[in-house]
């Protein structure tokens, strides 16, 4: 059984909890290369509540626990890009991040008619690895060297999931 997540639009009051979130190394380090300096309160509030396409609040257990939404919509191609941030590390390991990956790549090809949702990982972004496989991500490529974490330069992997094979994969 899928873990019990909810969906909602984001709120003032989660933008001390996000800001808190990305005070976490453990949270940022696989993150973009913004997000490995210090994120201030206005920053967070400018990412949580700014003007977004598709940008949502993830509660688990009651609680803001993270973000995940739709960026970049490509309204010519219908191809728009995945992220989600699990910032509450107390619940990593339950099936939030995966729940809210299904349950958002869903939305997007049902409810928004995305053909193409395309995403990336930091190849030793082992959760993040788990998370796309799980959601039904297919590799499509690595880039090398990337991006510079832990004193190395590190590699990206490539991923999407078309809208047939998610329909053919989740019909009832
Ligand atoms: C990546 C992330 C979304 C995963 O969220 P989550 O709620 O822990 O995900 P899930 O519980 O659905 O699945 C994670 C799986 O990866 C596994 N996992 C985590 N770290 C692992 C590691 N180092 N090696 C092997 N497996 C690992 C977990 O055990 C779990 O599998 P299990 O259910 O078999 O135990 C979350 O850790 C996160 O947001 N991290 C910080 C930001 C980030 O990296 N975002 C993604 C950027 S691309």
């Amino acid at each position: 059984m899928q873990t019990p997540i909810l969906l909602r639009l984001p709120r003032y009051d989660d933008v001390a909890a996000y800001t808190g979130f990305l005070a976490n190394p453990l949270v940022t380090t696989w993150l973009e290369d913004r997000c490995q300096r210090p994120v201030l309160f206005h920053q967070a509030q400018a990412f949580v509540l700014g003007e977004a396409w598709c940008r949502l609040a993830i509660e688990f257990d009651g609680r803001f626990v993270g973000m995940t939404g739709l960026e970049d919509y490509d309204p010519v191609n219908g191809v728009a890009r995945f992220f989600i941030v699990v910032g509450d590390q107390s619940v990593w390991g339950k099936g939030v991040g995966t729940a809210a990956a299904i349950r958002i790549l869903d939305h997007g090809f049902r409810a928004l008619g995305l053909r193409r949702i395309v995403s990336n990982y930091l190849l030793p972004n082992e959760a993040s690895r788990v998370v796309h496989q799980r959601a039904g991500f297919q590799i499509e490529g690595q880039q090398r060297q990337v991006a510079w974490r832990n004193g190395t330069w590190v590699d990206q992997t490539l991923l999407a999931v078309l809208r047939d094979e998610w329909i053919k994969r989740n019909s009832v």
